[in-house]
């Protein structure tokens, strides 16, 4: 079995009601980076909370790690396109704060203080915010709060990070360099990540494995392996084979539109 394993899965949010998605089936397999893109509305987000444990199915079976997804995993770190950092918290404090809310770390903590800030700052100092641990998410720019968000989803080293549009409000400089972070993250600590965007270009640059999705009710309209060779820097964008990815996902969306 896959490390994430989606069978026929169906989703309505009210009994009988239509559904957000329908029939999905997917594998996700452990330290792969999937992109899952598709128009607004039609149920990325709802994916994300299949995956999480924070809805159940209406049909079929969410599977991660070898068990049915019955609620919250350990394992599994989350962020989102507002970075959510808590105003009354430093930088530090809020990379700290699954540390103080998942185990084995939550018993750990009064123990493992020291260690725990150690993690935190070494994180920090990975997305470049080295020197920023003690300002607050106020003091910071929307790019660097996106990147201590994503520290924050890391820290407690899960095996799978979860992204839902993690960079959809910011400027395209900005959205391009934290691409970069993201994959040297990756390319540094082994961790599986699905990554909900509906920037095709982004999917494309980031992920092995891009699956489309059609509008409500949301179902897999493609999966689309991308072979372009790792690393990958930005200069891969500029190239025909890229542009030829983007194209065929852009062609599936486009075909979904006119119907
Ligand atoms: N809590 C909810 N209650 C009822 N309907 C919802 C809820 N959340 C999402 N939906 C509906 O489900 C569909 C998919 O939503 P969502 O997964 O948020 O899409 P996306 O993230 O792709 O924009 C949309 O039509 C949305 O209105
Ligand atoms: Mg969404």
């Amino acid at each position: 079995m896959s490390f994430v394993e989606f069978e026929n899965v169906s989703l309505s949010y009210s009994e009988g009601g239509q559904r957000a998605i329908e029939g999905i089936s997917l594998q996700v397999a452990e330290g792969e980076f999937v992109a899952v893109v598709g128009p607004s509305g039609c149920g990325k987000s709802t994916l994300m909370k299949l995956i999480s444990g924070l809805k159940p199915p209406s049909e079929g079976y969410v599977y991660v790690n070898g068990r049915q997804v019955g609620g919250p995993l350990g394992i599994v770190g989350m962020a989102f396109q507002a970075p959510n950092l808590l105003p009354w918290r430093t930088t530090l404090d809020n990379v700290m704060l699954p540390l103080e809310i998942v185990e084995p770390w939550r018993s750990e903590r009064g123990a493992r203080r020291k260690e725990f800030e150690e993690m935190a700052r070494a994180q920090l100092a990975r997305v470049g915010l080295a020197g920023f641990e003690d300002k607050f998410p106020w003091e910071l720019s929307g790019g660097m709060q996106q990147r201590a968000s994503i520290c924050r989803a890391l820290i407690h080293k899960p095996r799978l990070l979860m992204l839902d549009e993690p960079f959809g409000a910011l400027d395209a400089f900005t959205r391009e360099e934290l691409w970069c972070m993201l994959r040297d993250l990756w390319q540094q600590q082994p961790f599986t990540v699905i990554l909900v965007t509906h920037d095709l270009r982004e999917a494309v640059f980031l992920a092995d494995t891009v699956y489309v999705m059609s509008k409500r009710p949301g179902r897999i309209l493609i999966r689309r392996e991308i072979d372009l060779p790792r690393p990958r820097d930005l200069e891969v964008t500029y190239t025909d084979a890229f542009a030829s990815h983007v194209h065929v996902l852009r062609e599936s969306i486009g075909r979904v539109r006119e119907n």
